[in-house]
């Protein structure tokens, strides 16, 4: 881990991203930091999170560990806290994949899918929230298209993003009260390690980042609540 010392000044804007490692977490880490926001970056990939960090060293903390582990995420919201002093954006993105007919489907792997998915997003609002609360922060779930239609072989995948709708508008609902705002964003294929074969047309992870950026930068009366987000197939690609 790694540690900002901030003596003269505090902070404008501090943030929690998970994923942060690579794919479309690591972007928006880095278009966050671009912006001037602090953030605190974690995945399990030590390198890839030091990479991160000095490409920012003056806005990027890490903090590695594994999501699943649930001392580790109250751990990550202690790590913001004590390194920034506050908390105002809490973007759940870490996420796998396991694709397979239900009958192939192992249990672990439902329960890995289950965990880093939707678990970890749970227990990182859970904890966040008293901190939001005093910010009047903002939480992104990146869910998916699979969050909103399920398919074949994506049952534990679906089943998860869909669970992780549901938290979300649950946490909507809650929320509102203390103007701590709660966005879903549901992205299609998008051009990175997830996918074993990216489509040329994918969409970009720099592009999905700037989306988040988007919503958590919407003027203070707005609340961007559910975005669908497809990438434009060529005519070619398209099913007849
Ligand atoms: N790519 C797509 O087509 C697509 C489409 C729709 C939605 N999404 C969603 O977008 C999010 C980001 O996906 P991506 O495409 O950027 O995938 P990615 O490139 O595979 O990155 C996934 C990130 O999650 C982290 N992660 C996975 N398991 C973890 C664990 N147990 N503990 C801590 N971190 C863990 C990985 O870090 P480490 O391996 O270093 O731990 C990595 O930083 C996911 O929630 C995914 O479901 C992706």
């Amino acid at each position: 881990m790694t540690t900002i010392l901030m003596a003269n000044h505090s902070p404008i804007k501090a943030a929690l991203v998970t994923g942060a490692s690579k794919g479309l977490g690591k972007e928006i880490v880095r278009r966050f930091a671009s912006a001037g926001i602090y953030v605190l970056a974690t995945a399990r990939s030590v390198e890839k999170l030091n990479e991160l960090q000095e490409e920012f060293p003056d806005h990027v903390i890490t903090f590695p560990g594994d999501i699943s582990d649930s001392n580790h995420v109250k751990n990550l919201v202690d790590q913001v806290i004590h390194s920034f002093g506050r908390l105002d954006f809490v973007i759940n993105n870490a996420g796998l994949a396991h694709f397979a007919p239900v009958e192939d489907l192992t249990e672990n792997q439902w329960d890995e899918m289950m965990s880093v998915n939707l678990k970890a997003a749970f227990l990182a609002c859970k904890y966040a929230i008293p901190h939001l609360k005093k910010t009047q922060g903002h939480i992104v779930n990146i869910s998916s298209v699979a969050g909103t239609e399920a398919f074949a072989r994506g049952a534990g995948y679906c089943a998860s993003k869909f669970g992780m709708m549901a938290l979300s508008d649950a946490l909507t609902q809650e929320l509102k009260p203390h103007y701590v705002k709660v966005s879903t964003l549901c992205p299609g294929s998008i051009q990175t390690e997830f996918s074993s074969n990216p489509k040329s047309y994918s969409l970009h992870a720099s592009d999905v980042a700037e989306s988040v950026y988007q919503i958590i930068t919407a003027p203070a009366n707005m609340i961007i609540g559910r975005v669908i987000m497809r990438p434009v197939v060529p005519v070619d690609f398209q099913k007849k």
